[in-house]
């Protein structure tokens, strides 16, 4: 496929779960893409060698998206590797869940340094090479439209994620860049292993999605590819719930 054909891509936290999927799907349909990883090279490398066993292009590039300098790293590397960039998928993330009185600061500042600032460095650091008919995909999750217990680090930065995509939907607009969020429901991946839990945990998740089985990052990666593509130039300021109908 060639929706993608000439543009390039950096994943954040490609080398497992919904993140690979998406570099795989954007690889797919023609973009050359940039595999980023924090620890797990083996898993970013066999995403780069799935994408060029499809004909595609790709590197792998180790980073930490809450500190700046490995951000800029990435993305000059990025720059220098493919010579452009057009969309950025903000989906590296980190979660663990716990009661409210066992929240700690450090916990805090990890949630909140990784999946919010993290968004935040990529995209400052991604923008001055993006060109009218970029595309910014945040991560957030549907899980926000059906509060959970214990699960309160984690929702409050997607809620941000959400929150601060509207913004930069209109702060960029005039640029014409498109940013717009993609909210999974429950996927099975490295991250949640929703294949290992006790049957009742996992009936409670299959009987709060309307169709009747948990996902996988291939159910999200096309929608990831619709998004990033010229087809989705009209659509910014959005929230995509890719979840089966999670509720
Ligand atoms: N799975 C679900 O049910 C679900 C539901 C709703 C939303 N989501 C969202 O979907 C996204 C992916 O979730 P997932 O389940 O696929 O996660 P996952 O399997 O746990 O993978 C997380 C990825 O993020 C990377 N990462 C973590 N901290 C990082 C950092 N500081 N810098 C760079 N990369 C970092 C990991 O890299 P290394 O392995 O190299 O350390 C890994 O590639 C997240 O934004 C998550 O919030 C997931």
């Amino acid at each position: 496929m060639t929706r993608l054909a000439g543009k390039v891509a950096i994943v954040t936290g490609a080398s497992k779960g919904i993140g690979a999927g998406i570099a795989r799907g954007l690889g797919e349909a023609g973009a050359a893409v940039a595999v980023n990883y924090a620890s797990s090279r083996t898993g970013a490398e066999r995403v780069v060698a799935a994408i060029e066993a499809a004909g595609g292009r790709a590197i792998a590039l180790q980073g930490d998206v809450s500190q700046r300098a490995d951000v800029e790293r990435m993305i000059a590397a990025t720059i220098d590797a493919f010579g452009r960039l057009d969309i950025v998928v903000n989906n590296a993330a980190y979660f663990t869940f716990g009661p409210i009185e066992e929240i700690s600061e450090a916990e805090f500042h990890r949630h909140f340094d990784t999946n919010v600032l993290g968004t935040i460095l990529v995209t400052q650091a991604a923008l001055p090479h993006l060109q009218p008919g970029a595309s910014i995909l945040n991560l957030s999750s549907a899980g926000l439209l059906t509060p959970t217990p214990l699960v309160t680090l984690y929702t409050a930065t997607k809620a941000a994620i959400a929150q601060i995509s509207g913004v930069w939907a209109k702060e960029l607009g005039p640029r014409q860049i498109r940013v717009n969020v993609i909210s999974p429901g429950s996927t099975e991946t490295e991250g949640n292993r929703i294949g290992e839990m006790d049957e009742a945990s996992r009936a409670f998740i299959i009987g709060k999605t309307a169709l009747g089985r948990v996902g996988e990052p291939a159910d999200i990666a096309p929608v990831a590819v619709f998004l990033a593509s010229d087809e989705a130039r009209w659509v910014t300021g959005t929230v995509m719930q890719v979840s089966g109908g999670f509720h």
